[in-house]
């Protein structure tokens, strides 16, 4: 049978508890930890990108987004809690849904995590182009962006990228952090955290006092959208889910948290309440301040907060915003790069990937090999794809996981009803088909370019799983022997995001 093949639920706690990581983080780790994983180039740069799409209705896009995430960070704190081991959807679904379904959740989150990875270094590419620019050593256009991808200059004409280097070179210098064992501690992460928080509360204080009304009219110049035309409110709110997501992070650090089914909830529902908090609120001022048509000159821009803030008279602060965001957002790359390798490094672990990848390196213990490769891949997208793409790409894998999370959940009430669930979510039954029908209301209105890009992903996904993984799995007939292989091997550098906490342990 198909869904049969199922890895037990006590053995992957077993494992976990084999490796032992220290319990250490408290609430206010893992809320930062969630932030930290957040605030990104989705609220720094899609906001433009969402203005093009749905004017100045972006708004009401920020608000469905968060929706949706605020639904999954309710059904994810019940399975974190549950299943506190440094995992992700894929090991969830592994136990529940089966090895097929997990193998596709796995390798749709190499389009959330890997695709994301280049998305936010793109994002972070406009930010650093426009500070070389300003300071009279900026890249020949072309050099700038993808080409994919058009280029907005100060006169208004456009030009057309054809590799984005600094992107690229981005994607490089954390891929070989990540490789030589590089971590940031949490105190690392709390003072990057301050430091978005503190550009993001700029924006809305000095932007506030510059909203004017008639910037809000027309509300809605694309509509709300039709399916699969990724515009509109509907279409906006497809692409700028990507500024939410990250909060999951805080669930792959549930085997460090201490007492995890109170501080996991707190840590993923609290850091997503704070972002949505402040993206609402910087949504609603840079429409109010600046206006925000499809095609004006906030839709076009690649810094967008940035430029509002310079063309309201606050070029200074402007700066230090653009700032703000060259210097936190390589740490959301280095987050989605870190949890990209540790979903192969585990999928090979399991057999359903070459053994080679999870290769560990003996000086630095990192997963160097599957850190190369992904490394290699992210730093391509990054070069060649515009951002809005990208993110949109890795949004059709992210709602496909969050989609598989939550059926999962649901099922496992039913199928083992007496497990310890330290957190419940309050009303699954509708909390749960309401997170499903969210998922599936952004899939379908993410373009039908970004839909068929994804369908196809997932049917190369199943020619692999049946051509290469089922056989491999450590849960096929005869294999048995490799299932407990590596129980006992040394462990892998910590997650670099919980390193050296302020509490850690020996
Ligand atoms: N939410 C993260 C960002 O916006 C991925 O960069």
């Amino acid at each position: 049978m198909l869904f049969e093949r199922k890895k037990p639920l006590d053995l992957i706690l077993e494992t976990a508890q084999k490796r032992s990581l220290t319990r250490q983080l408290g609430a206010f780790d893992l809320t930062m930890l969630g932030i930290g994983a957040v605030i990104g180039t989705g609220i720094f740069v899609l906001t433009a990108v969402a203005a093009n799409k749905a004017g100045p209705g972006m708004m009401f896009s920020f608000v469905i987004a968060g929706i949706v995430c605020a639904l999954t960070a309710l059904i994810y704190s019940e399975i974190a809690a549950m299943v506190p081991v440094s995992g992700s959807a894929y090991t969830y679904s592994y136990a529940v849904l089966g090895e097929v379904i997990a193998w596709m959740v796995g390798w749709a989150l190499i389009l959330e995590y890997a695709v994301a990875a280049g998305a936010v270094s793109v994002g972070w590419s406009g930010y650093a182009n426009g500070f070389l620019h300003a300071h009279g050593i900026g890249l020949p256009v072309a050099l700038t962006a993808g080409p994919y991808d058009t280029i907005t200059l100060p006169d208004g004409t456009t030009a057309q990228g054809s590799f984005n280097l600094i992107a690229f070179l981005l994607a490089l210098l954390v891929t070989w952090l990540l490789a030589i064992g590089t971590s940031k501690s949490a105190k690392v992460t709390a003072v990057l955290v301050l430091i978005k928080i503190a550009a993001l509360s700029a924006f809305v204080i000095l932007a506030f006092p510059s909203v004017d009304n008639a910037n809000f009219v027309p509300l809605l110049p694309n509509g709300w959208g039709t399916p699969m035309s990724g515009v509109g409110v509907l279409g906006a709110a497809a692409s700028i889910f990507f500024a939410y997501v990250g909060f999951d992070a805080v669930s792959t650090a549930a085997e460090e948290t201490r007492n995890p089914n109170r501080n996991i909830p707190i840590g993923l529902i609290g850091s997503l309440a704070i972002c949505t908090i402040f993206y609402l609120l910087v949504a609603y001022t840079a429409v109010g301040a600046m206006g925000a048509q499809p095609g004006g000159t906030l839709s076009q821009s690649k810094e967008p907060l940035a430029f509002v803030l310079r063309e309201i008279g606050w070029p200074r602060i402007g700066d230090l915003v653009a700032g703000a965001a060259i210097l936190a957002l390589p740490s959301v790359v280095l987050m989605m790069m870190f949890g990209q390798t540790r979903i192969l490094f585990t999928m090979s672990r399991d057999g359903l990937l070459p053994e080679k990848l999870s290769t560990v390196h003996p000086k630095y213990h990192t997963p160097f090999v599957v850190t190369w490769l992904t490394g290699i891949f992210v730093a391509l997208f990054a070069a060649l794809f515009p951002v809005g793409a990208l993110a949109d790409i890795s949004n059709s894998g992210t709602l496909f996981a969050f989609f598989m999370v939550a059926a999962g959940v649901m099922i496992l009430r039913r199928v083992d009803p007496g497990r310890v669930r330290p957190f419940r979510t309050p009303l699954i039954w509708i909390v749960g088909p309401l997170a499903m029908g969210g998922c599936l209301l952004l899939f379908f209105s993410l373009g039908w370019y970004t839909i068929k890009l994804f369908l196809i992903w997932a049917a190369i996904g199943l020619v692999v799983y049946f051509l290469y993984a089922r056989r491999r799995s450590h849960l096929a007939p005869g294999n048995e022997a490799l299932l407990h292989a590596h129980a006992n091997d040394p462990k892998l550098e910590p997650d670099p995001l919980v390193q050296e906490g302020p509490n850690a342990g020996p």
